[in-house]
């Protein structure tokens, strides 16, 4: 594997979630593997779980992590081609990108979506400008469309809890006050598509994702109907798809309870508005897998990063 920015580049999920658990027993046993070798984590947009879990896979690995906030600290980028860059932007990714691959063996990259630009998101500018210009791997730490670290740990996460061959798993939508981007909801349902999984999505009339991501899977805009007989409850709030980023729904009724979530498992990818996607009674029980999630974090990412140093 040369990148990992897409759910696209695991070629068998089954596996990958089998070689995760098996790292996570012993994280350390391939320290000499990323010996000399340095993973540059390059941030557009904020981040606590992404920044240290990632790090720390390197860690974990021998490789030395070095961290850029590149909105607040490098220079303005230009994206554009053939852009006389008199305005804002001072250094072309072109040389950027290839740059930075002077300094690092692998460049993990953080960019989110516009959210008003649907044609400039769907065409992941950053992502595929970093892996058109840089020399070397690139690892997508959440871009415009896709989380693809986030739902490897989700899988992995539900392969160690499901007590049954073919859980059933929900992807319901929930209130938020602000516009929020797609990408953990469309990598979660690429991952769970790949997953012998009864899985189906509910959102309200306005809030379908992507047809290209949903295909075939069901959507439900009745949650109560969808949560029926589930064992996992996955819950993200994204803004709407067709009437592109904008927030035309912020119906607390959506909001998950203790009562509505049953005997499932409770799953976010984290930062979480309390109260407001999920009540505090949800989230300090048992039945909340959050912490679990964001643990497993390390391994996914540590799995994506052994896979790239041994192709390399
Ligand atoms: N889930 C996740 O990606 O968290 P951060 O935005 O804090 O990295």
């Amino acid at each position: 594997m040369k990148h990992y920015t897409s759910i696209h580049d695991i070629d068998d999920i089954n596996s990958w979630i089998e070689e995760a658990k098996t790292l996570k027993k012993n994280p350390l046993k391939f320290k000499k593997l990323g010996k000399h070798k340095t993973l540059g984590l390059l941030f557009f947009n904020s981040s606590l779980r992404t920044r240290l879990s990632t790090q720390k896979a390197a860690l974990n690995l021998g490789m030395d992590p070095i961290v850029m906030n590149v909105s607040g600290d490098a220079w303005g980028i230009e994206f554009g081609d053939g852009t006389v860059m008199n305005g804002n932007t001072a250094e072309h990714i072109k040389e950027a990108a290839a740059v930075v691959s002077q300094y690092c063996d692998i460049i993990a990259v953080r960019a989110f979506p516009t959210l008003t630009d649907k044609v400039k998101d769907e065409s992941e500018q950053v992502l595929t400008a970093f892996k058109k210009y840089a020399s070397v791997p690139v690892v997508n730490m959440e871009s415009a469309t896709g989380h693809p670290l986030q739902a490897l740990t989700d899988a992995i996460t539900i392969s160690e809890n499901t007590t049954k061959a073919k859980p059933k798993v929900v992807l319901s939508w929930a209130p938020h006050v602000k516009a929020l981007p797609h990408a953990v909801a469309n990598s979660f349902v690429q991952a769970m598509q790949k997953m012998d999984v009864d899985f189906v999505i509910t959102n309200p009339e306005g809030y379908n994702l992507s047809p290209n991501i949903v295909g075939n899977t069901p959507v439900n805009h009745n949650q109560e109907d969808a949560f029926k007989d589930a064992d996992f409850v996955y819950v993200k709030n994204w803004s709407s798809y067709e009437d592109y980023g904008k927030v035309k729904n912020t119906d607390p009724n959506w909001m998950i309870t203790k009562d509505k979530l049953g005997a499932a498992k409770f799953m976010h990818c984290l930062p979480v508005r309390r109260n407001v996607i999920v009540e505090d009674a949800v989230l300090d029980s048992d039945s909340s897998l959050v912490i679990e999630q964001a643990n497993n974090r390390t391994y996914a990412a540590q799995l994506v990063l052994k896979k790239i140093l041994e192709n390399g």
